[in-house]
């Protein structure tokens, strides 16, 4: 159970606020209302659609999802998993966000391997594979004409320095409009990425953060004063949850008056 849920408008940062105790209850309530997003999706509209964060922080959150009750309660074979970003580096590198969810969750659940939409970071051309990847997103999700293809759930971590996916501060993917995947540039190894632009992310359908960490908390103030990446991250029509922990909450002061 979380501790404290804020519905939109009554703190600093934009969208609900669900806290929870630690990483672990966090990533336990995340779970919780990830299937519940899946189910729905699924008997509306057959299908669940996921960008999954990379990082470390969704770990914990991917080994509960494939784990009991999950494993066996969720229709995996209606899923459709994508990722918000990638490194540039092989897909069994250590540092791949692919290989870190195919160990916490996707090499452990039935989801048919048609249904996983890699991005090719190993691609020695990466502009290539970000049109490539953009391409698939628009075969394979509902879009109309000229807008984002639009995702069921985008899933996203926090950089210490306010970055989200790979959209880092200063960097020219952070200035795509029309194009719903770029090539991004990090302030640490492996500098090139491929990343979902903010169109993209902003045209899902629920946009979920989730961060925990006392190294948080300050990028959670700055998210709140607006003046770094993830502040961008305002869903057109879909719905923005933050899923924080006591310590990343800790970032917003005006919080502890209202737990
Ligand atoms: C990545 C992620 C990135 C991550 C944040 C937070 O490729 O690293 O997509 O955006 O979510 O850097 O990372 P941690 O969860 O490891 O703190």
């Amino acid at each position: 159970m979380a501790n404290l849920v804020i519905e939109n408008g009554t703190t600093p940062l934009r969208g609900r606020l669900v806290l929870n105790d630690d990483a672990q209850t966090l990533a336990v309530e995340a779970a919780a209302w990830i299937a519940q997003r899946a189910a729905e999706a699924i008997a509306t509209r057959s299908s669940f659609s996921i960008a999954l964060s990379g990082g470390s922080t969704p770990k914990l959150l991917y080994s509960c999802l494939a784990a009991s009750p999950y494993l066996e309660g969720i229709a995996w074979d209606r899923w459709k998993i994508f990722f918000g970003d990638e490194r540039a580096c092989q897909p069994d590198d250590p540092k791949s966000n692919f290989r870190m969810a195919t160990e916490s969750l996707l090499g452990k659940v039935p989801i048919p391997a048609r249904n996983i939409f890699r991005m090719r970071g190993e691609a020695p051309d990466l502009g290539h594979a970000a049109a490539e990847y953009a391409a698939i997103l628009e075969d394979e999700l509902p879009h109309v004409g000229s807008t984002p293809p639009r995702l069921d759930l985008v899933l996203l971590g926090l950089g210490e320095n306010g970055h989200t996916a790979s959209l880092f501060p200063g960097t020219d993917a952070l200035l795509v409009t029309d194009r719903w995947v770029a090539v991004g540039l990090a302030d640490y190894e492996p500098h090139q990425r491929l990343t979902l632009t903010l169109p993209a992310i902003n045209a899902a359908r629920d946009v979920a953060f989730l961060v925990a960490g006392p190294e948080k908390a300050n990028a959670i103030a700055n998210v709140a004063a607006g003046s770094v990446p993830a502040s961008r991250v305002e869903p057109e029509t879909g719905r923005l949850t933050w899923f924080l922990d006591t310590a990343a909450a800790s970032g917003l002061p005006e919080l502890s008056s209202a737990e």
